[in-house]
């Protein structure tokens, strides 16, 4: 069934879970995100970006997500919008049936410009007047996402700030977080904890402190009714990343959010954790690995079969770590 974000992440919040939000663009991986929800019982929130729209097509994508829910109206799904950049943007996804959209107003409605707080304010608060009146759940970002290690948002072809930023802008304030939730209403809020979108996040081996934990633990004191969202959480396993490049893939030396320190945040009130790299690494490590071992094999199915169960298996780790398996 269909349900709303603000629904389900309270239900996360009294039974102090947290929820992955995964991206889809194709049959694939909303397979494989399905299965691992059926397998595990989990509840399920997938994400469309704008870029998910130009790949696969809003018509296709909206089929896409209705056919899961077809398929298992045992779990509870929400269709969430990522990253929208204008609250015309959030109108359309509405309209196309989503329960559920971001209004990134961290940014301009290029995607890379940093704004002014009160412009955020302005088209956050915009958004969800219209999102509530519809019984759509508004996700907000404060923050200007980056990794504290590098600076970088690491936008690859999407989201994110240009240029080098500096810690302040990269650490969501806990007093303006409390003034924004109070003056948009927002259902949720994406905060600035030391992440960064993509594969390049960090370029060293975590050592325990890749988030900002006690700047979560703030914000959650501030805004404890407001469910918290960290963007940027794959974990660029490193396994894949071997076999990528065991089989012909050149991806040099990364690494990202531990699973540790994703449910420790998720103690403190983080609630949805989205991810998309990590899909996408085992996607291509296990696609690659098919057709180097099986070089005369043509069939699409034989190849995207290994895809879905490598993604699949993500899937069920992170829905059993964060919590979320038995909740559907
Ligand atoms: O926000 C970034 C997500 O990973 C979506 O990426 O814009 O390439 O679809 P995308
Ligand atoms: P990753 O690039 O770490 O998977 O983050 C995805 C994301 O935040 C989508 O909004
Ligand atoms: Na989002
Ligand atoms: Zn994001």
């Amino acid at each position: 069934a269909l349900i709303s974000m603000r629904q389900l992440l309270d239900h996360a919040a009294e039974y102090q879970y947290g929820v992955p939000a995964f991206n889809v663009n194709n049959l694939e991986q909303m397979r494989a995100i399905m299965e691992a929800a059926d397998q595990t019982d989990s509840p399920v929130i997938v994400q469309a970006s704008a870029g998910a729209r130009k790949y696969a097509g809003a018509p296709f994508l909206r089929h896409l997500i209705l056919a899961a829910i077809e398929e298992f109206p045992h779990i509870p799904v929400v269709m969430h919008q990522d990253h929208g950049t204008s609250p015309s943007v959030c109108q359309r996804s509405i309209q196309l049936g989503f329960s559920s959209v971001m209004m990134d107003g961290s940014l301009g409605e290029d995607g890379k410009t940093p704004t002014d707080y009160d412009y955020n304010v302005r088209v956050t608060r915009q958004t969800v007047d219209m999102a509530h009146a519809c019984g759509v759940s508004v996700e907000g970002e404060l923050g200007c996402l980056g990794s504290l290690e590098t600076g970088m948002a690491g936008e690859e072809d999407g989201i994110g700030a240009e240029g080098k930023l500096d810690h302040t802008q990269m650490l969501t304030d806990p007093e303006e977080a409390a003034d924004f939730v109070k003056r948009t209403h927002v259902d949720a809020l994406a905060i600035a904890i030391g992440t960064s979108h993509g594969a390049y996040k960090f370029t060293k081996p975590p050592t325990g402190d890749t988030l900002a934990i006690e700047r979560i633990k703030q914000i959650h004191a501030r805004i404890p009714d407001t469910h918290l969202v960290m963007h940027g959480s794959s974990s660029v396993p490193q396994d894949w990343l071997k076999i990528i490049n065991d089989n012909g893939g050149k991806l040099n030396e990364t690494y990202g959010v531990p699973v540790e320190e994703i449910v420790e945040g998720i103690k403190h009130g983080v609630r949805k954790v989205n991810i998309d790299t990590d899909l996408r690494l085992a996607s291509t490590g296990s696609i690659r690995r098919f057709m180097a071992q099986n070089p005369a094999e043509f069939d699409p199915r034989k190849y995207l079969k290994e895809s879905v169960k490598a993604m699949k298996d993500i899937c069920v780790a992170r829905y059993e770590s964060f919590g979320t398996a038995g909740n559907a």
